[in-house]
């Protein structure tokens, strides 16, 4: 164990991430009304090239608005290696008063690239007087993303939440699925003459993780395409819950509610977490730093696991 100790992540709820094309301002309202945590309105891939500007216009007049309760709010840039950049961020910055809480940087390849943005969104918020600082989301979705992982992470004090991008992150890889997210069909083994799926996205999700639990970042799944596939949804959700990610993002209002489902802990897990502390407790009084609960080992490691739950309760609690 190093002797730095973890930072924590922003404590706030991250349980869904619900989108919507900054070129269609019908569902806006809708998104605003939904149970997501956080709305992305997105400038990006689901706006086509002729529709930028307007889509822009749209979502600056929109966070003004709109009554965007206490969700956290954020857009989604174009990536740095589009003409519409650095537009979307002047404007958004200088036009769109002091609601919006994040910028999400899709495409994102190495720290320098956070680099660059934060030192327009620092010069903005300098020349504007900006009392609020932004925060900065990013996507990992390419070859680049995934190999410098870690360092986007620590790139700026800035960072709070991080996102597998999976189509694009295929694309980039070269990974011969389709798609976007879930099971593979030809990403199987066989045993005694059966079929067993894998997870070909769980490596990338578990260095996701490692990087942003490093670095007190949140740790978020990218969308899963097929809003019909309600159990296909919730399967991929709690293969991410249990690797340690926050949460998930909807690309449709069905998927909220089963994201919201699978990262609250259950009744009976809030229950258990509580019951694990008090054990721990009364084990510390006696001297003692293990324990038995429920006719299993518990533990200092436990203290963590089970507070882990707590507070992600509390915080729901707290709305
Ligand atoms: N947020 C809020 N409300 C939404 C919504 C969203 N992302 N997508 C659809 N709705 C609303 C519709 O307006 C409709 O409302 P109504 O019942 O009042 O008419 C209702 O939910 C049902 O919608 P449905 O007809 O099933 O879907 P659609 O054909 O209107 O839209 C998509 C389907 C996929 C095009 C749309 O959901 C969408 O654009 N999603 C976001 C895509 C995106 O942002 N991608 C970028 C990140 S990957
Ligand atoms: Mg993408």
């Amino acid at each position: 164990m190093s002797f730095r100790l973890q930072p924590a992540p922003p404590a706030r709820l991250n349980r869904c991430q619900l989108f919507g094309p900054g070129s269609r301002p019908a569902i806006f309202e809708k998104m605003a009304t939904s149970a997501a945590d956080v709305i992305n309105l997105d400038l990006e891939d689901s706006v086509a090239p002729s529709d930028k500007d307007t889509a822009r216009k749209n979502v600056i007049e929109a966070i003004q608005d709109i009554n965007w309760g206490n969700k956290t709010l954020s857009v989604r840039i174009n990536g740095l290696d589009t003409p519409y950049w650095y537009r979307d961020v002047i404007d958004l910055l200088e036009n769109s008063g002091s609601r919006i809480d994040q910028i999400m940087v899709p495409k994102v390849g190495c720290a320098a690239d956070i680099y660059a943005v934060d030192a327009l969104v620092t010069a903005i918020e300098i020349a504007k007087n900006r009392k609020k600082l932004i925060d900065f989301e990013v996507i990992i979705e390419s070859a680049a993303g995934i190999s410098h992982v870690e360092e986007i992470a620590a790139a700026s004090p800035r960072m709070v939440a991080m996102s597998l991008g999976a189509a694009d992150f295929a694309a980039s890889m070269g990974m011969q699925t389709t798609g976007i997210g879930g099971t593979q069909k030809n990403y199987y083994m066989i045993y005694e003459d059966q079929k067993h799926w894998s997870d070909p996205w769980h490596w990338a999700q578990a260095a996701i993780v490692a990087a942003c639990r490093t670095n007190g970042v949140l740790p978020v799944d990218g969308p899963f395409g097929d809003f019909s596939d309600n159990e296909g949804f919730r399967a991929q959700s709690y293969r991410s819950a249990t690797l340690g990610m926050v949460g998930k993002w909807a690309i449709h209002p069905k998927q909220v509610i089963i994201a919201n489902e699978v990262f609250t802990p259950s009744n009976e897990a809030v229950v258990e977490a509580r019951e694990i502390l008090s054990a721990m407790e009364i084990a510390k009084e006696n001297g003692e730093g293990a324990t038995v609960y429920r006719g299993r080992l518990v533990d200092i490691a436990s203290i963590k696991q089970a507070e882990v739950i707590v507070r992600q309760s509390d915080m729901i609690a707290n709305g």
